[in-house]
């Protein structure tokens, strides 16, 4: 395994502190990010608290955003939609591998669905590598969920889909997804499949609601995975 410096943006959220959670857990080191370090501190505490005791675990620490960002070499993206153009050009991207898992949804008395983005032909990875040319950003994390990253449970009976146009930055993602499923993340094409990956998570929440579920995604017919 390669170990890696992450920076979750947004970490003090479910999403951001359930997948911190789980990279320390094996042995990555986490900066909790958020937009006041004061907010992002208790935090890193309560993942850090959690995985006390626990041989071979990262190091968990808090920061303001852009200073996690400057702290590491892999940047996870766990902000909501709203506002998320704005957030992702503040940060200092470049160089980096950033990884989204950013689903633009929408809620209505109908249910979740997702929302369009640039009329169909963008998603929330494609916008972040527009504002962050010179990161090379992948889609990955969309479907899993908080609770259960949060859970007691070693591994997530599930896969984690990534896509993205760098092999290389794929593999990075593909990789960290092992700390959530016990196994490699499944390499499932160009970063533009974000714009499916993203809103399939409205699908997901609609099985929750009616099967008061925590359900994901299990990919079937592949070699075996180890
Ligand atoms: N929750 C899930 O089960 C789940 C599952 C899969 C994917 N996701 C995706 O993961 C992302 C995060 O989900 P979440 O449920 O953790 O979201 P959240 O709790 O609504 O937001 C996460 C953090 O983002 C920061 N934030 C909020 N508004 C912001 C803004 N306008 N600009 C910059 N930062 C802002 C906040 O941190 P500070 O105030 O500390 O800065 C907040 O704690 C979303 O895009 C969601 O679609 C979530």
């Amino acid at each position: 395994m390669t170990k890696q410096r992450i920076a979750v943006i947004g970490g003090t959220g479910p999403q951001g502190k359930g997948l911190g959670y789980r990279f320390a857990r094996h042995g990555h080191d986490v900066i909790i990010g958020s937009r006041s370090a004061e907010r992002a501190e208790p935090v890193a505490d309560e993942v850090a608290a959690r995985l006390e005791g626990l041989s071979g675990a990262g190091e968990v620490s808090g920061a303001a955003n852009v200073d996690a960002c400057g702290q590491a070499d892999v940047v996870l993206l766990a902000v909501p939609y709203d506002g998320h153009d704005e957030l992702v050009a503040s940060l200092p991207l470049a160089g980096k591998t950033v990884i989204s898992c950013v689903n633009p949804l929408g809620f209505d008395k109908r249910g979740a669905y997702g929302l369009v983005v640039d009329g169909g032909e963008g998603s929330a990875a494609e916008s972040a590598q527009r504002l962050a040319p010179e990161a090379t950003v992948v889609g990955a994390f969309h479907n899993v969920s908080a609770v259960g990253l949060w859970s007691e449970d070693e591994f997530l009976d599930e896969d984690v889909l990534c896509v993205g146009d760098s092999d290389e930055g794929k593999q990075i993602a593909m990789d960290l997804a092992r700390a959530v499923t016990g196994r490699e993340g499944i390499s499932a094409g160009k970063l533009r499949l974000a714009r499916q990956l993203e809103p399939f998570t409205a699908v997901l929440i609609s099985i929750n609601r009616k099967y008061k579920a925590h359900s994901g995604v299990r990919i079937t017919g592949l070699p075996d995975q180890d």
